[in-house]
């Protein structure tokens, strides 16, 4: 191809995948690639999946049905799979769609630009062989040429894969056992993140807190280069221009004191957690394998929210797991109720391929677990709606993430909670996505908070000279109103 072949990645599910589609996009970048801003302008589309539940999976499905045609309508064009789906169903998915070119799990993401060769070649390829070695996180530093997704943040693999085995989840077969990072690869790659801008580092891993469990139980962790989570967290508070620090998604199981500490004692670690419970009842946490019980949980937020009193607690649910009585039920509503999460993703029970689950007897009709959903999530729009109002009066900052969905004029930024909060832009220059921004909250909605911007202290230049300075020493990590 003589003029420069441009990709697409389509992206299902976590922000695992996300990263990881990111990874790939970088990766063919340095491979001579440019992204395409549509589908029919890309030579080379992947479609990057999720098999959490059975209905992220169908999304492959019904996109594979469309694609067909669009495969055949210029000679060239590659497709591939990549993903959680891949990876489990790779094999079965060559063979069923003649039309996809390559299909590759998780751990092979660095394998991409050779399938893409392959296949202009007229050969296909599966790669989903598991890669248990720390060399899988040496991939390429940012190509020049490659944003990323948001200005201003970025995520930061610092962990992959479970070893949790919780009986409803298909994470530790797709995407293997658990392996840290060595943290010297971790700062350095915040060091450049830093340098191209980036002020917010959100650290991932399938049981983020878990990071350096293994190696440090094994007396290993100077050999393996890693350390205990809370210093890794240290140590990259400690890289200059990162101004915020979150980690998603821990468990509840791999919270030390250290950790919580944490929480008081860094600035920029950021007041919100997404701690996923799953359930309120005790009998169904036993037979999810989580191994904590409901109160566990309680006590862990209390700690958290006695260490960072603002903290902002969100969660993942599960309703109708096989079993689940009303009275199991109920004991999730008034955990919910107890503990104030400001927000929540729940979800259905789906049965997936290989998990414990997947053979439990007692399944929970269909529509009463729709029900419980429905009441779950009146449930968390109240308390969220309660937060939010809560909010109105403060100031905040928020990093500016570009043009609001509410149209011109508008723009949004995530603040240290982790709210979306629009506001008005009295002229483009006023915020520019990837910058700091100061707002007063004026009102709460269901969704999102609305701020107004203080624009005498959030005129970007004056912003990023004092913002660093301004921010309090109180140990909170609230910031203080810029003086400017
Ligand atoms: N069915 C429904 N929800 C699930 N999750 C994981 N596996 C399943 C399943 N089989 C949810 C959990 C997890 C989130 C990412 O997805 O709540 O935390
Ligand atoms: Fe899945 Fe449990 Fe591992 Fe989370 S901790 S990825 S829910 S097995």
């Amino acid at each position: 191809m003589s003029r420069t072949p441009r990709f697409l990645i389509r992206t299902y599910g976590c922000q695992m995948n996300v990263h990881d589609s990111e990874k790939v996009a970088n990766l063919l970048h340095h491979a001579g690639y440019r992204a395409a801003a549509e589908v029919d302008a890309a030579d080379l589309l992947i479609i990057n999946t999720c098999s959490i539940r059975e209905k992220a999976e169908h999304r492959l499905y019904s996109d594979l049905g469309v694609l067909r045609s669009w495969k055949a309508l210029r000679p060239g064009r590659v497709l591939g799979v990549a993903g959680c789906v891949a990876q489990q169903e790779g094999d079965a998915l060559l063979r069923r769609f003649p039309f996809v070119d390559f299909a590759f799990g998780p751990h092979n993401l660095r394998l991409v630009p050779e399938m893409a060769s392959a296949a202009a070649e007229g050969r296909r390829t599966l790669h989903t062989s598991e890669l248990a070695d720390v060399a899988r996180f040496d991939l390429p530093e940012r190509h020049p040429d490659y944003q990323g997704a948001s200005p201003g943040r970025a995520y930061l693999t610092v962990m992959e894969g479970c070893d949790m085995f919780c009986a409803f989840c298909v994470v530790p077969h797709t995407r293997g056992r658990e392996i840290s990072r060595p943290a010297d690869g971790i700062v350095a790659e915040a060091r450049a993140l830093a340098a191209r801008g980036v002020r917010e580092l959100t650290l991932l891993g399938q049981t983020v807190n878990a990071y350096g469990r293994h190696d440090l139980r094994r007396g290993h962790g100077e050999a393996a280069g890693t350390l205990a989570f809370a210093e890794l967290l240290q140590r990259l508070a400690e890289v200059p221009g990162i101004q915020r620090i979150r980690y998603t998604s821990p468990h509840p199981l791999f919270y030390d004191e250290a950790l919580i500490r944490a929480h008081a004692e860094i600035e920029s670690l950021c007041p919100h957690v997404h701690l996923p419970v799953q359930s309120g009842s005790d009998a169904v946490l036993e037979r999810m394998r989580r191994r904590y019980r409901a109160d566990d949980y309680r006590r862990l937020v209390e700690r958290l929210r006695a260490a960072r009193p603002d903290l902002a607690i969100t969660t993942d649910l599960i309703v109708g797991f096989p079993g689940e009585s009303d009275a199991d039920f109920r004991d999730t509503l008034a955990l919910v109720r107890d503990v104030g999460f400001v927000d929540s993703f729940s979800f259905k029970y789906s049965p997936r391929p290989n998990t414990r689950a997947a053979d439990f007897p007692d399944a929970v009709e269909a529509r009463e677990a729709q029900a419980r959903l429905e009441q779950l999530q009146d449930l968390q729009r109240a308390l969220t709606l309660a937060y939010h109002r809560s909010r109105v009066g403060q100031t905040c900052e928020v990093l500016v993430e570009g043009a609001s969905r509410h149209g011109a004029g508008q723009a949004s930024g995530r603040d240290p909670h982790h709210r979306v909060v629009n506001f008005a832009l009295p002229r483009e220059s006023a915020a520019r996505p990837g910058e700091l921004a100061r707002l007063s909250i004026v009102e709460a909605t269901p969704h999102s908070l609305i701020g107004e911007l203080d624009v005498a202290e959030s005129v970007p230049e004056v912003c990023s000279a004092v913002k660093r300075d301004a921010r309090t020493a109180d140990g909170t990590g609230r910031s203080a109103a810029v003086e400017g």
